[in-house]
């Protein structure tokens, strides 16, 4: 523990995985801890700090480890086991010197707060005797279907069709993460969501994600077991409570936004008018797929903002971008919160990412949902059915999500009655996501708890 003046301040390491959706959350729940009065090292790859771009200035420190691939990351593996395997050996490694070299150099450290994709971080951190808290980076109704296979209660391949676990509503097996409802699609990232669970005994906090009153009866299920807290949603502070004044964008970005010319192009656009359409920063779209939300868009006759990544570009129909110029915005990364809570903005076209679906839902956005896959196809079927702020593209027997059904999903939310009612709850998820991390809200005593609990530990 840190003296400060007479007051003692813990010290968390923070542990990303180095994807976007894994560090925007870990970052912010860092801001909450320094603005609380802890200090914390946020703890990024070599080759994510290589990479990425500072967007802004902010008081987290940062500190890297390696996760053997230095120079090109996880695109330079020869397998994604090979990348985690690796990973686990180096990364232990690195993180142990790391923690000895900040505690011989006055900082040592109290706590490790880490991604359950890295497990092994908290054998390091038990190893240390320092308290380990694990930080699940999605919805905690995804974490329980990932324990449930863990523990062999919820077999795969799936048998049923019909899925009834504690906590969560009747699921059809679509609705089930990819990897439980396509098993063997990526056996490597089978096990490591599985494998989240593998060491659960040992460690002293579980902090997820999102906010109670979002998932209340999973989180009631999964908090009677274990030390569980929801700590969300982890958005920058400014555009929900405005508690911490300079926390206005993520600050740590892998692709470098358009900014000027996105909000340029927002400014001229009349209020709840635009389209924005995203599949987050690792979706790979097949072209057929690409060319059906490219059609369903032209079809809708609404102005669209579409974030298509440099390596997707090439997937565009042919003279896509120049004949809908009028029309649409093709940019390569945007600020997407800045985009969300612009009011030209009258709908989200979104792969479900769970970080999208939070945005979306703290900015009042309705959305159409068109899951990718991990977690998505689940955060589908709690937005339209559950959260009821949405509507879930339907997909035909080849899994293709036809250009007619974009279309009709667009058109039934920003003219239909059904997109009254869709609004109106968006508005209510809106002030229900900022009450929850605003002073004295479900989100906010939880981190008080977790921060008073540390000081004292
Ligand atoms: C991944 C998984 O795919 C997702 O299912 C899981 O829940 C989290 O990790 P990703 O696909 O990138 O994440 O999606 P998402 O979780 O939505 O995160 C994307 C982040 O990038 C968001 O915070 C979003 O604001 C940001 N973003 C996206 C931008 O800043 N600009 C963009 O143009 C697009």
């Amino acid at each position: 523990m840190e003296m400060e003046g007479s007051v003692s301040r813990a010290h968390c390491l923070v542990l990303t995985y180095p994807s976007q959706g894994h560090i925007n959350p870990m970052m912010q729940f860092s801001k909450r801890l320094d603005h609380k009065g802890v200090k914390v090292t946020l703890v990024i790859t070599n080759f994510i700090s290589k990479t990425m771009h500072k967007e802004a200035s902010s008081n987290i420190a940062l500190e890297t480890i390696s996760d053997g691939y230095d120079e090109g990351g996880i695109a330079e593996a020869e397998s994604i086991h090979g990348y985690l395997d690796c990973f686990r050996r180096v990364g232990s490694q690195t993180l142990t010197q790391l923690i000895e070299k900040l505690s011989s150099s006055g900082g040592p450290v109290d706590c490790v707060v880490y991604d359950p994709f890295l497990p092994w971080a908290l054998d390091i951190a038990k190893k240390f005797g320092l308290v380990g808290a694990v930080f699940f980076t999605q919805s905690c109704a995804v974490d329980n279907i990932y324990y449930h296979v863990h523990e062999g209660v919820l077999k795969v391949p799936l048998s049923e069709t019909e899925i009834l676990l504690p906590g969560l509503p009747p699921l059809q097996s679509q609705d089930m993460p990819s990897f439980i409802y396509d098993f063997g699609s990526y056996p490597a990232y089978y096990d490591m969501v599985v494998g989240q669970f593998s060491n659960f005994d040992k460690v002293d906090w579980i902090l997820v994600n999102t906010f109670y009153e979002l998932e209340q009866e999973v989180v009631d299920w999964m908090a009677k077991m274990w030390p569980l807290r929801t700590i969300g949603p982890t958005i920058p502070s400014m555009f929900l409570d405005k508690q911490i004044k300079d926390d206005k964008e993520y600050g740590l970005s892998i692709f470098k936004p358009n900014t000027d010319a996105c909000m340029k192009w927002l400014n001229d656009r009349p209020k709840g008018s635009v389209v924005y359409v995203s599949f987050g920063s690792m979706a790979t779209l097949e072209v057929e797929q690409m060319a059906e939300i490219a059609w369903g868009l032209r079809m809708s006759n609404r102005c669209f903002l579409w974030v298509v990544r440099a390596s997707e570009e090439a997937k565009l129909p042919k003279n896509f971008v120049e004949e809908t110029s009028e029309k649409g915005l093709v940019v390569c990364w945007c600020p997407q919160l800045e985009v969300l809570t612009h009011e030209a903005v009258g709908c989200f076209v979104t792969h479900c990412g769970w970080n999208s679906t939070l945005e979306a839902l703290s900015s009042g956005v309705p959305m159409v949902a068109v899951p990718h896959w991990s977690d998505q196809s689940t955060n589908a079927k709690y937005i339209m059915d559950i959260w009821k702020m949405g509507l879930k593209a339907p997909m035909d027997e080849k899994g293709l999500v036809k250009q007619e059904a974009i279309e009709h999903c667009i058109r039934e939310i920003m003219e239909g009655e059904r997109g009254e009612e869709i609004k109106k709850n968006a508005l209510k998820w809106r002030k229900l996501a900022r009450e929850a991390v605003d002073e004295g809200g479900s989100s906010d005593k939880n981190i008080e708890e977790f921060v008073a609990k540390l000081v004292h530990s």
